[in-house]
């Protein structure tokens, strides 16, 4: 990690004020958050840690969390009755995650439904947004050189580089700009960033597994799939794998 996480560091690059923890390790930063929230603090809020014990992906999934090599956030927004559903909010991120890794000097990030991050064909980045109370609480983890990863994680790779206060600053600058942004420019922001469309995908439904052709997101971001059969279905929650890059 090049640049210890500071709290100074980061706030000298936010277009707006919130506050922050830093840690060297923690559980869960998603953890971290909804206990900070339990007592008392306010939103917005952001956490990041150097390094997760626990770290926790979707689908009930671990995520892999090594100390250094990558970088471990929380943003905590309030939500209300105009926030947008909590699959647009879902997507949403992903989109400004995108716009942060590819502003630092990445290839253009892509999207994996519904909100995985890859760039060059490998995941960097997963996140995962939870509902607490009143508030959306948006954890990213994002692999930032780390190079040997467990066995049982596919198609991971890192942004290769490491200045980590700046990342952390830029992808929270980019979460907060989405209050400010109309729905639709994202949602064509997310279309033209899918890493999906025209691939072959697998995926889990009422417990049998699937297969079909991707064929993009609907208004609402959930995922259009032309089946075997030709039926045409749209997911709104559930985890895909693609059959062929
Ligand atoms: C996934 O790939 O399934 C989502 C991974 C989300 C990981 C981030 S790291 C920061 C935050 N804290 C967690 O425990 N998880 C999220």
């Amino acid at each position: 990690m090049r640049g210890k996480l500071s709290e100074r560091k980061i706030k000298k690059r936010l277009k707006e004020g919130l506050e922050i923890i830093c840690l060297d390790t923690t559980d869960s930063t998603n953890n971290e958050a909804k206990r900070e929230l339990e007592n008392g603090r306010s939103a917005p809020l952001l956490i990041a840690a150097r390094e997760q014990t626990a770290g926790r992906g979707r689908q009930g999934k671990s995520f892999y969390s090594p100390k250094d090599t990558g970088v471990y956030m929380t943003l905590c927004l309030p939500v209300n009755e105009n926030s947008g559903s909590f699959l647009s909010i879902t997507s949403a991120a992903a989109v400004a995650v995108c716009r942060a890794i590819e502003s630092l000097g990445s290839a253009r990030p892509r999207i994996k439904w519904v909100n995985d991050i890859y760039v060059e064909n490998r995941k960097v980045c997963g996140i995962l947004c939870e509902r607490f109370g009143d508030f959306v609480i948006i954890g990213i983890g994002i692999n930032l050189t780390t190079s040997v990863f467990p066995k049982d994680i596919k198609r991971a790779g890192a942004l290769g580089y490491g200045d980590t206060n700046a990342l952390v600053a830029e992808i929270t600058n980019q979460l907060l700009s989405l209050k400010d942004c109309s729905y639709p420019d994202f949602i064509e922001e997310y279309r033209s960033r899918l890493l999906l469309t025209g691939k072959r995908i697998t995926f889990i439904k009422n417990g049998g597994t699937l297969h079909g052709l991707a064929l993009g997101v609907d208004e609402s971001c959930g995922l259009m799939v032309r089946l075997e059969s030709g039926e045409e279905i749209t997911l709104t929650s559930g985890e895909i794998s693609i059959t062929e890059f």
